[in-house]
Order: structure tokens, then C-alpha cells, then sequence
């Protein structure tokens, strides 16, 4: 009986140190950047990091530059959005604008592990999430203040830099994604919002690796495949995050869901490019009414109003990058002869 013991008590110190030596293992790969692991301490104190707030834009209008707002003032959790004006082709514009979108988003995904990780249950995972979420604040917060086509070489410093930092995050989401479904990791995170937030890294380091290199062209099969998966998931999200009681509310999240998993399974040839944008547009809609109702309570569930902007902002990225398309489209067709939709033309 006390060898049976020994031996189960064995396994179990085997197994706590092979998950230990993991962790050790990934905190050593991610001693690259200027914030090191695993001595500093970051604290959440009312659901922000202490002391490391993402800053809002300032509001500078600048040329080639469409900031979009939710309409009227700027509510107590909208976060501006900074994206080129559809159209614009120039490189210096795409990649700040993406880069700065990229970090905002990148950090906010960091925060959101760390409030679903319960330092209590994951102690490593938990501060690896706010460890990411400094790095990318900062990035977020320098290139925040710089400008297109006035800082390039700062901004390619910072590009640099956010492109390594989201390396390692892409293996922190893959990682901690299996350990999820596994259970070797016990979280609030679902096995897809990992997987989600990976691809929406990988997509994103992808383009930004591209504009770095000066590539700015968008590819029409590319953009639709990517965002109509995203907001597909974004409405299941939604969705599993409500109250039970929310019947209507929860009915329209899946119903929106189903339409875009539709889309997403279409060949894009056979889409009618309005039928995409009407449903982009469809579910910004819905989604800056439920950040609405999220911050004033008057929808019951489990979703932080910063999520609900979150995904609020990033169906306007769809939305931003579509009508990019339609306006190079339109440009292309003034040239020379019209060009069609779904045929692996970029713009
Ligand atoms: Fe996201």
C-alpha cells in the first residue's frame, strides 16, 4: 500500500516538474525583449495593469488617415479607430496604421488571458499574460505617438520589434491553447478564443511582414476568408458569454454566427461583394449596440465592455480593408478594362 503511494506520489512530482520545466523552459525563450521574465511583478487593480494604461488617440487628423468613432461623443469605452482611408496606397500610412492597430489589439488579447487566468489556479500562465500585455502597451503607447511619413525609422524600429514580440505570442497562445483542451491548463479560456487570437496574430504578423517589406497589396480571397471566419467566431463569443436568460439576444448572436460561417464556407467567387459588406456592416451594428448596452448594464452577461469594443473595432478593420478593396477595384476599372471580384486579383 505505501509503495502504491510512493509510486502514485512519484508520478504526480514527475509530472508537476515536467509542467514546471515548460514554463521555465518558455520564460527562457521569451528573454529577448526590453521587459524580462520571471522576477518583475505586475499587479491588475481594477481590471487594468497598475500603472500601464493603453493611451487613447489624441484625435490629430491627418491626411490619408479615416478615423472612425462610434457617432456622437466618445463613449466611456470606445477606443478610436485608425485605419487608412480606403483607397490610400501609401505604404508609410498602411503600416503604422496597422502596426498601431495590431499592438492595441495585441495587448488587449494579453489583458484578457490575464483576467480569465486566475493567478490563484496559474500562477506562470497569469504573469506570462501580463508580462505580454506590458510589452505590447508600451509598443501600443510609442507608436501611439508617432506619425507616419514624419518617424519612419522609429516606427520600423518599433515594427521590428512588435513583429518578434508577436512570434512569441503566437507560440504562448498555441501553447497555452493545448494545455486547455488537455486540461493541463485550468482556465476561463476557451480552447477557440486561444486559437482565435492566434490566427488573428498570425494574419496580422503576416500583413505587417508584408508592408515592412513594402508590399502593400491586399489579395480579395484572403480578406474575406480571414474576417468572415473572425466574425463568425466573434458572434459564437458573444453568444456563449451572455446570460442564459438572454434568449433574444443570444438566438440573434447565433443566427449572425451561422451567416458568416456561411460566408466563410462560400466560394468567394459566388459572393456578391455587397452581400459581404451588408453583413460586415450588419454585424459592426450589432456589435456597437452591444458594447452600448454591456457599459450601461442593460444587457446581463459576462462580457467586458472592453471586449465588446475590442470586437466592435475589429469588424471595422474588416470593414476598412473591404471597402479598400472595392475603392482600388474602382480605381482599377477608370484605368483600363473592369476586373472582377474572386478571381486571386490583388488590389
Ligand atoms: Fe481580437
Amino acid at each position: 500500500m505505501f509503495k502504491k503511494i510512493c509510486f502514485k506520489k512519484s508520478i504526480y512530482m514527475l509530472l508537476l516538474s515536467l509542467v514546471s520545466l515548460s514554463f521555465s523552459e518558455y520564460s527562457v525563450s521569451r528573454h529577448h525583449g526590453r521587459h524580462k521574465m520571471p522576477h518583475e511583478t505586475l499587479e491588475i487593480e481594477n481590471g487594468m495593469v497598475k500603472g500601464l494604461e493603453l493611451h487613447p488617440y489624441n484625435g490629430d487628423s491627418i491626411s490619408g488617415v479615416k478615423i472612425y468613432r462610434r457617432g456622437g461623443n466618445i463613449e466611456e469605452y470606445e477606443r478610436l479607430v485608425v485605419l487608412p482611408e480606403p483607397g490610400n496606397q501609401d505604404v508609410h500610412i498602411h503600416l503604422w496604421t496597422y502596426a498601431r492597430f495590431t499592438a492595441e489589439i495585441m495587448a488587449e488579447h494579453a489583458l484578457f488571458f490575464a483576467l480569465l487566468i486566475p493567478k490563484e489556479i496559474e500562477k506562470n500562465a497569469h504573469s506570462e499574460a501580463l508580462l505580454f500585455y506590458k510589452e505590447f502597451a508600451h509598443l501600443y503607447n510609442d507608436l501611439n505617438k508617432l506619425r507616419p511619413g514624419q518617424d519612419e525609422d522609429k516606427i520600423k524600429q518599433l515594427v521590428k520589434k512588435l513583429l518578434q514580440d508577436m512570434e512569441h505570442f503566437i507560440e504562448y497562445k498555441k501553447q497555452m491553447g493545448k494545455k486547455q483542451e488537455t486540461g493541463e491548463l485550468r482556465s476561463f479560456v476557451w480552447p477557440l478564443f486561444f486559437d482565435h487570437t492566434r490566427h488573428e496574430a498570425e494574419r496580422h504578423h503576416a500583413r505587417i511582414k508584408a508592408l515592412d517589406e513594402g508590399k502593400i497589396d491586399y489579395e480579395y480571397n484572403e480578406v474575406v476568408k480571414f474576417w468572415t471566419k473572425i466574425m463568425a467566431e466573434h458572434a459564437d463569443f458573444v453568444a456563449h458569454l451572455l446570460d442564459p436568460q438572454e434568449r433574444q439576444l443570444f438566438n440573434q448572436a447565433l443566427k449572425t454566427g451561422r451567416q458568416f460561417y456561411q460566408l466563410y464556407g462560400a466560394s468567394p467567387q459566388k459572393l456578391e461583394t455587397e452581400g459581404i459588406l451588408e453583413a460586415a456592416k450588419n454585424i459592426l451594428e450589432f456589435k456597437t449596440e452591444a458594447a452600448r448596452k454591456v457599459a450601461a448594464a442593460q444587457i446581463k452577461s459576462i462580457i467586458d465592455p472592453r471586449l465588446a469594443d475590442h470586437v466592435r473595432r475589429e469588424a471595422l478593420k474588416f470593414i476598412n480593408e473591404y471597402e479598400h478593396l472595392l475603392a482600388m477595384k474602382k480605381n482599377s476599372q477608370n484605368a483600363s478594362s473592369p476586373v472582377e471580384y474572386g478571381k486571386n486579383e490583388t488590389y
